[in-house]
């Protein structure tokens, strides 16, 4: 069998999500508290990861990045203009060509079926650095987040003790959407959508978000609703991203128009009963129509640790332990 890819959180088991989770955790602590800093692991020395990015970046490039270079590897950027990722050459041939001259490659595309397709062709791993469909390693920080915002109620190896907490998602179901829903379902955190008409999580997702739920004894469960205040009410950590994605620029104006009301606020927040010390994320970048300043900029806003979280999630243990599970596969000890 091939080497195994990180397509989308539904490609790791509860226990597996849970340590990466918890690698990231240990390892931000670990540099941290020591001083001089930790150096990282060398697990990627002589190796080149070929970073594919057809849209723009600031997190994933800078954290994946940074990663790379922090466990002793050579991170090669290869921007939309720089290679021919599915231009003026099929995408089987550029991932035959490049998997046979790096380790791993990390590729941000439009359509899912273009990160699908170099994997399914590559002889490395590969890891999805955002697709229309799935951002997984923005999943893997967020609920570095919430672990660190929420301290564990119980502990165990195949979930963070997050259970009987509550998501609310109040926005666009969108790539960032889907993962985080799939991660919720996993780890026992019910995730509550409030989207406009016509915005709502497609069927074939949400299958495939409930059948995350398959062999997970208490599963977080999945609402869905048109009425941001039903969605908030009870929540412990209200999230949106932008209402505009990369690629639906043109729609814009629809958009904004369809999405009135949906700005978090304060003032929402409380007429939909969210609990009192409830939380505020955002994968950014953000935009200022999706979520007051009042809130992006308080004590409430996770927003800055979140990003910073992307490198932990990125580095080290988590990071060789997908490289290292996507090539050894099957019986890593986790
Ligand atoms: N959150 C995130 O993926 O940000 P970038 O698009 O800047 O990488
Ligand atoms: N939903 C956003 C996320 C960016 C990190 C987009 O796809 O543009």
């Amino acid at each position: 069998s091939g080497p195994r890819h990180l397509m989308s959180i539904a490609d790791v088991s509860p226990a597996e999500f849970t340590s990466l989770v918890r690698n990231a955790a240990a390892r931000k602590t670990a540099v941290k508290s020591t001083q001089p800093p930790l150096s990282l692991t060398t697990g990627l020395a002589n190796k080149t990861v070929a970073m594919m990015f057809s849209k723009r970046s600031t997190r994933t490039r800078v954290s994946t990045e940074a990663a790379v270079t922090l466990m002793g590897g050579n991170p090669m950027f290869l921007g939309k203009d720089d290679i021919q990722l599915g231009v003026n050459e099929s995408l089987y041939d550029t991932s035959v060509v490049i998997s046979s001259m790096t380790s791993c490659m990390v590729a941000r595309v439009g359509p899912h079926s273009d990160v699908a397709d170099l994997a399914k062709h590559s002889s490395v791993p590969v890891i999805n650095a955002l697709s229309d469909d799935f951002h997984p390693l923005q999943t893997i920080a967020d609920f570095l987040t919430i672990h660190e915002a929420f301290p564990a109620s119980q502990s165990g190896s195949s979930s963070l003790g997050l259970e009987g907490l509550k998501v609310a998602w109040i926005g666009d179901s969108n790539n960032v959407l889907f993962d985080l829903a799939i991660g919720c379902v996993k780890m026992g955190v019910d995730i509550s959508v409030a989207s406009p008409n016509g915005y709502g999580i497609p069927q074939t997702m949400k299958d495939l978000i409930n059948s995350a739920a398959q062999g997970v004894s208490s599963p977080g469960k999945l609402f869905e609703t048109n009425v941001p205040e039903e969605a908030i009410k009870n929540a412990d950590i209200l999230v949106t991203d932008t209402w505009i994605s990369m690629g639906q620029e043109s729609e814009k104006k629809k958009r904004l128009e369809a999405f009135a009301g949906y700005q978090i606020t304060n003032e929402l927040a409380k007429r939909g009963g969210a609990k009192e010390g409830w939380k505020f994320m955002h994968c950014l970048p953000r935009h200022p129509e999706e979520v007051a300043d009042e809130v992006f900029y308080s004590p409430r806003s996770l927003v800055f640790p979140e990003a910073e979280n992307r490198l932990w999630a990125a580095v080290c243990e988590s990071m060789s332990l997908i490289y290292r599970y996507m090539i050894l596969i099957s019986d890593v000890d986790l």
